[in-house]
């Protein structure tokens, strides 16, 4: 199957060295240093099983040597997003969304329809480690994605298989935005109060002050979810809190590193899109807009 990876970092580079390592044919949309080293020494994946490149692979800077893709993989980051649609290969007509977050599949379907977009959820965690390599750090790597309005379909089914050749199960969902609202519940109060005190999963769990913090701001994204429809479990913030208890104690998310680094950060699509999406609800938020008022004050610094 021919893919299109539109971001050769992180999940791009993970998922797309997966299915280029499994016959399928892989264009990378990449730049600067990283598309240098993607030419001149392939990708190279570093992960708890060891190293694995990839030899050669087709990465481009030119969105028209990407051919005419049966699928396409949005792979950057949320503020990149308008950017990436734009270099899409006209009529690419199965455009996969991965960003966390639960703003992306409209934000792209307001330029290419929704009939296009597949909303997904990526299940992993890997990260750009230098030029051309990527580094993954956990997760087996899963993709969960489905049709707009969870029909099934046969462009889905043949997405799927071609990611099952790969090794990377895609589930399909009950409910796709069930998921991605269950992971936005995950993410966005542990990575807003995570960005905010910059401390570890291990910290933020243990402590039973910020325990509690992390408790109430799940709680308001749930009462969130339901306000927009959105068909969350009964036990929702005592699973993701279990799930919490589970992750590696010394784990951050993106969010807060990027953060603390002052590199350019997704907060407009957490925490900012939980307040925002609060407010348009009428759905109080108060423990997400602290933590948003004091991280978009340290980014506007
Ligand atoms: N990484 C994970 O483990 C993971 C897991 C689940 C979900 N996600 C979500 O997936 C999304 C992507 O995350 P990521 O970690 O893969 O980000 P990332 O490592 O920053 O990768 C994005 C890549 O896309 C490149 N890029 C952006 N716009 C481009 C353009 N117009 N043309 C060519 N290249 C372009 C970036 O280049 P520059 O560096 O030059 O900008 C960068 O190499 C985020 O929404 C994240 O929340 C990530």
């Amino acid at each position: 199957m021919k893919f299109a990876i539109i971001g050769a970092g992180g999940l791009g580079g993970f998922f797309g060295a997966r299915l280029a390592a499994a016959g399928h044919d892989v264009s990378f949309l990449a730049r600067g240093e990283h598309l240098t080293a993607l030419r001149e020494r392939g990708l190279t994946v570093l992960g708890p099983d060891g190293e694995a490149t990839t030899r050669p692979v087709h990465a481009t800077g030119d969105p028209a040597e990407l051919g005419t893709p049966d699928a396409a993989l949005l792979a950057v980051k949320t503020w990149q997003l308008d950017a990436a649609v734009a270099a899409l290969p006209a009529g690419t007509d199965a455009v996969l969304t991965l960003q966390n977050g639960v703003d992306a599949p409209a934000q792209v379907a307001r330029t290419l329809g929704k009939d296009a977009v597949l909303p997904g959820v990526a299940k992993v965690i890997a990260a750009l480690a230098g030029p051309g390599t990527i580094r993954h750090v956990g997760g087996a790597g899963s993709l969960d994605f489905a049709e707009w309005d969870n029909r099934p379909s046969e462009r889905a089914e043949r997405i799927r298989a071609a990611f099952a050749t790969a090794g990377i199960p895609t589930t399909p969902p009950a409910d796709i935005w069930t998921e991605l609202w269950a992971k936005f519940l995950f993410i966005t109060p542990i990575g807003g109060l995570g960005a905010v005190t910059g401390a570890t999963f291990g910290e933020l769990r243990g402590h039973p002050e910020t325990r509690r913090t992390l408790q109430a701001a799940m709680t308001e994204i749930e009462r969130l979810a339901r306000a927009s429809g959105v068909d969350l479990p009964a036990d929702v913030v005592a699973a993701t809190l279990a799930f919490v208890d589970r992750q590696p104690a010394e784990g951050t998310t993106s969010l807060q590193r990027d953060i603390a680094a002052a590199r350019p950060s997704e907060l407009d699509a957490w925490t900012g899109s939980a307040v925002r999406l609060g407010r348009e609800a009428g759905v109080p938020t108060p423990v997400n807009d602290v933590l948003h008022a004091i991280l978009r004050l340290r980014e506007d610094r």
